[in-house]
């Protein structure tokens, strides 16, 4: 296995719009968090970082497309706001890099088993560089996420807001404990995709479905309305403050 990493081409000459999938959940993210203001992007899930590179180039994409298509009608000021906001996005890549954990409690006898999607951490750091992600700005969280998804980390990273987050660990014991994770992290807008919603046919007192809907009630201070659905498997939602209503 090689720990190199491949000389990675000028920035300006890669072309982000190859790297991921237009009408995708990425692609729908990622234009719906530029006009969210800071925020970082959160995936908890990565296996071989295919979905982390394309949410990768979703944003920048969508960065230069907002700024090439309306950056003529905005002031010196909101456009160096808006560099800002990309230039000080982070992405975060939570993973044991040796797959998935024990599969317990209400995913048994399901499709997945210990050791699923074990991808070495090295080989992530070689595809992602591959794919001209800027690895400045990517941070490797690799541990089981009981051991890792604390507040000691969100505070060794300085961690204040989510634009996006990615909940691909498709069992309902990842998914709960990441879900916990980003409570601090939540905004007014954060989106949250679901790679896994329907899984366990589409059984919602199972997987990622049934720890969304027991976080949700944790969080009073907050409403999730459903956004776009993809393919097989996939739902995301729209994360809100909600307002006092007297
Ligand atoms: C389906 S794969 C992710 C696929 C990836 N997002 C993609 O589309 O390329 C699920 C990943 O979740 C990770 N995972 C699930 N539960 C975990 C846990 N409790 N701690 C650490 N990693 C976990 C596994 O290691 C695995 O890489």
């Amino acid at each position: 296995m090689s720990t190199t990493t491949p000389n990675p081409a000028p920035a300006g000459e890669i072309d982000s719009s190859r790297y991921f999938w237009a009408p995708g959940l990425e692609a729908r993210a990622a234009d719906f968090a530029f006009g969210l203001g800071a925020g970082d992007y959160l995936e908890f899930g990565v296996y071989d970082g295919s979905s982390f590179i394309q949410a990768y180039h979703a944003q920048r994409y969508a960065h230069q497309k907002a700024l090439k298509q309306y950056g003529f009608l905005m002031s010196d000021q909101v456009r160096a706001n808006q560099e800002r906001i990309w230039q000080t996005r982070r992405f975060f890549a939570f993973d044991s890099f040796e797959g998935l954990p024990d599969v317990k409690g209400p995913d048994q006898n399901g499709p997945f088993k210990r050791g699923d999607y074990s991808c070495s951490l090295d080989t992530v750091r070689t595809n992602l560089a591959t794919a001209h992600v800027d690895l400045d700005r990517v941070s490797f969280i690799k541990g089981w996420y009981q051991d890792t998804l604390t507040p000691s980390t969100r505070e060794a990273h300085r961690m204040q807001s989510a634009a996006i987050v990615h909940i691909d660990c498709d069992l309902y014991e990842s998914a709960k404990v990441a879900l916990n994770f980003i409570t601090p992290l939540l905004q007014d807008g954060t989106v949250i995709i679901f790679d896994d919603w329907f899984q366990f046919r589409g059984h919602p007192q199972k997987g990622e479905q049934r720890a969304f809907r027991e976080w949700l009630v944790t969080v009073p201070g907050w409403i999730a309305t459903e956004y776009h659905k993809e393919g097989t498997w996939r739902n995301s939602f729209i994360i809100n403050r909600r307002l006092d209503e007297a």
